[in-house]
């Protein structure tokens, strides 16, 4: 055994053997609250890359650690910064250690307690709580690269959350990112379309 994990590669955003997955803009339909934006989109046949994350599991028994450098690009679906899916953990009690590297965003977490918007820096550590719903995202000009370090069983839970929803939303207004009430947003969509 040694003790190197992996190698990150910060341009390319790859930890060495890791499993590498991608998703764009199709594979997160349900994630923007701004669905008239991303079907002009996907419509017009865009379809950027969002997100790339390179996972190493360190195990998998009960004690064992996992990995996963995440690359988030710039960009909108509207007013709305590009994001991840987001999750809960599968077994909800894992907590989760964030580390940015490099770029400009925020992660939203909620729990019971209500949501919590946190900036993701270089240099930054984050916790992550369990039974806490969290996603990334990239409210700069550039890739936002960071660490997610958690527990080998946390697992991913995305589909309860499809139906939860996050209870905010950050945009785009007037060059500066603006937490907003996802429902005040969509009202506001609504008065605009
Ligand atoms: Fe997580």
């Amino acid at each position: 055994m040694t003790d190197l994990l992996s190698h990150m590669d910060l341009e390319r955003g790859m930890l060495s053997g890791g499993v590498f997955a991608e998703r764009r803009l199709s594979d997160l339909r349900d994630a923007f609250a701004d669905q008239r934006s991303i079907d002009r989109m996907l419509s017009g046949g865009e379809d950027p890359l969002v997100y790339t994350v390179s996972t190493v599991e360190h195990g998998s028994r009960e004690g064992d650690q996992h990995i996963g450098l995440g690359v988030l690009y710039p960009g909108r679906v509207g007013r709305e910064f590009f994001l991840t899916r987001g999750h809960r953990h599968k077994r909800p009690e894992a907590s989760e250690v964030y580390v940015g590297l490099r770029g400009t965003g925020k992660m939203i977490l909620q729990n019971t307690s209500g949501t919590s918007v946190i900036n993701l820096l270089p240099q930054s550590t984050l916790f992550v709580p369990g039974h806490t719903d969290h996603r990334t995202v990239n409210t700069g000009g550039e890739p936002l690269v960071y660490l997610g370090i958690y527990p080998a069983w946390a697992g991913h839970d995305y589909a309860s959350l499809v139906e939860r929803g996050f209870t905010v939303v950050i945009v785009e207004d007037q060059g500066v990112p603006r937490v907003l009430d996802r429902s005040e947003f969509l009202k506001s969509l609504g008065a605009n379309h």
